[in-house]
């Protein structure tokens, strides 16, 4: 049973380049992940996302799930090169129409609408000039972000500006691993500011644009923990906890970057002015947090930039992916989030699990390890709430299994498995539970009946 308060919002969320495919469809143009993905050996087995799972098309079957599954708020993202198909400059119509319609889709199926405005398909002629690293990627972000949010704005009651903006500056132009799959720590670092500027800026925008809506930011926060009691490990684990959480936390809550991350990365950041912080630390309306796994951390001085690293667990469960399954890691780090930072509210934007599943049998996909994954991630919340953390709602990643960035179509998140041959969706065991969940959830809100109403004996 369902501990948590009536008002809580239970939801799924995707990214438009994880599930969309019609890479060239109605004028959209390549982005950093379509370049990236038809670079031989960037992807595993060289996947792309050219079709994934084919949404643009299916997108009315798509909302219909959604609405057997009973979900209450669907979290995608839109994607820039279909609206600003080159950057900059011209706008194209089709994309703007593709997604009014699935905005009005949603909301005749009774479900709320939360677009994420970027998840990481930067329009390709933005990179050759520069990326993420140039200022001038901020000033082109609010020109689509005006765009989007003029033609939504008066039916969009929730907007996400950023998604991880950690993955897309050290992902993409540190290790390499992500689209545009840079190997330079200063241009990470120097993205990372660039993200965060565009992320305030757009929710300048977003004011004068869709004022009567709340605007927030997907983090990937995580509890950081030392892997040993070494000095050098404990040291480490700070340091990692100033890069991945501080690094971004501070500025976007008025503190400015981290002191002690801002001595460590000298030389190779220099400390913006303090116009661009004010800006960073424009007031939201929540914030968003991606939870998956914790981080155990050791130092490691053959890692240039952190002199640090994380480790794997000998003893604890991972997924697929090789993450910590560790529930009690969520409830830790929305306290943190609620002690430390002035949170007004806070939702957890994604929480979800990879495992081999095995193949639909008679229309059935048995996945205990997801459901057991999501349920005990659920309780972590509710206790959370228990705690005072002002948490109010959750969605699962994801709707549907997808093109998971660099592992292609071989890790599966949905709590819908996809065909990729035939784009067969079949509700998993996992998606009946969480169907059955949010039923409960929902009757449990439900004003009970007063006695006078019970039926009457004949
Ligand atoms: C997150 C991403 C999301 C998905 C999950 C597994 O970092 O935001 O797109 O890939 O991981």
């Amino acid at each position: 049973m369902s501990t948590l308060p009536a008002h809580f919002l239970l939801g799924v969320a995707t990214a438009a380049y994880q599930i969309e495919g019609a890479i060239t469809e109605d004028g959209r143009r390549p982005s950093i992940w379509d370049t990236f993905s038809h670079t031989p050996g960037r992807i595993l087995n060289d996947d792309t996302g050219d079709s994934a799972c084919d949404h643009y098309h299916r997108w009315r079957d798509d909302v219909a799930l959604l609405r057997e599954l009973g979900i209450g708020a669907y979290r995608f993202s839109i994607a820039w090169p279909r609206i600003v198909p080159e950057g900059t400059g011209a706008l194209n119509a089709a994309g703007l129409d593709w997604y009014e319609r699935l905005v009005d889709g949603l909301l005749e199926a009774g479900i709320q609408p939360w677009p994420t405005l970027y998840h990481w398909d930067l329009p390709q002629p933005l990179e050759d000039a520069g990326g993420w690293p140039e200022r001038a990627t901020a000033d082109a972000f609010v020109g689509y972000v005006e765009a989007v949010t003029r033609r939504l704005g008066d039916r969009i009651g929730r907007w996400i500006t950023l998604n991880e903006p950690w993955c897309s500056a050290f992902l993409g132009y540190a290790s390499g691993e992500h689209a545009p799959g840079r190997h330079d720590a200063r241009a990470a670092l120097q993205a990372s500011h660039t993200l965060l500027l565009a992320h305030g800026r757009a929710v300048e925008v977003l004011r004068a644009t869709s004022p009567a809506a709340k605007v927030g930011i997907s983090l990937n926060p995580s509890h950081v923990q030392a892997a040993t009691n070494d000095a050098a490990d404990l040291a480490a684990a700070v340091r990692f906890d100033g890069y991945l959480n501080r690094w971004f936390l501070d500025p976007l809550f008025g503190r400015g970057y981290p002191a002690d991350m801002l001595a460590h990365y000298d030389g190779a950041f220099t400390p913006p002015p303090a116009a661009d912080l004010e800006q960073i630390a424009a007031p939201i309306d929540f914030l968003g947090v991606n939870y998956y796994n914790p981080h155990l951390v050791r130092a490691n001085r053959n890692e240039p930039l952190l002199g640090a690293s994380t480790v794997r667990p000998t003893r604890e469960a991972v997924t697929e992916m090789g993450w910590i399954v560790r529930p009690s890691g969520l409830r830790a780090l929305l306290r943190r989030l609620a002690t430390e930072y002035p949170v007004r509210s806070l939702y957890v934007t994604e929480n979800g699990a990879a495992y081999t599943d095995p193949v639909p049998t008679d229309g059935r996909v048995a996945d205990p390890e997801r459901t057991r994954y999501v349920a005990e991630h659920l309780g972590a919340a509710a206790d959370a709430i228990g705690d005072g953390v002002p948490l109010d709602g959750y969605f699962a990643w994801t709707l549907l299994d997808n093109f998971e960035w660099a592992w292609g179509y071989t890790r599966r998140f949905g709590l819908v498995h996809v065909d990729f041959a035939t784009q067969q969706r079949t509700i998993k065991d996992s998606g009946h539970w969480y169907r059955q969940f949010i039923a409960e959830h929902r009757a449990a809100g439900q004003p009970a009946a007063p006695p006078g109403d019970a039926a009457q004996p004949m």
